[in-house]
């Protein structure tokens, strides 16, 4: 199994899982990390850190879709390790319906 990242992550992206992952295994999009699924090593040190709560256990039901958007991403978005400043607008975004459809971004963001 892994952890993934899913749709409250987009244009949130607070960043704070960064900092506690110990194998750093999240690689930055435009508006959203993801989790390399063959790098992660199932802590769940991450779930709890998130603010958006947008990280998930991939045995929890209905993920499929965001387990493959991690595992496609993390092989060409940059890796990311350290937290940055979050959107200014990002508690805006928090619970907002169907972001994928509306604001998902494939291009990659700086990395470290
Ligand atoms: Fe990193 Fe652990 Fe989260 Fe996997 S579950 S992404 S290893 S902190
Ligand atoms: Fe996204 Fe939560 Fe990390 S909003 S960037 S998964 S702390």
């Amino acid at each position: 199994m892994t952890y993934v990242v899913s749709d409250n992550c987009i244009k949130c992206k607070y960043m704070d899982c960064v900092e506690v992952c110990p194998v750093d295994c999240f690689y930055e999009g435009e508006n959203m990390l993801v989790i390399h699924p063959d790098e992660c090593i199932d802590c769940g040190v991450c779930e709890p850190e998130c603010p958006a709560e947008a990280i998930k256990p991939d045995t929890e039901p209905g993920l499929e879709q965001w387990l493959q958007l991690n595992a496609e991403y993390a092989k060409s978005w940059p890796n990311i390790t350290a937290k940055k400043d979050p959107p200014a607008d990002a508690k805006d975004f928090d619970g907002v319906a169907d972001k994928y459809q509306k604001y998902f971004s494939p291009n990659p963001g700086e990395g470290d």
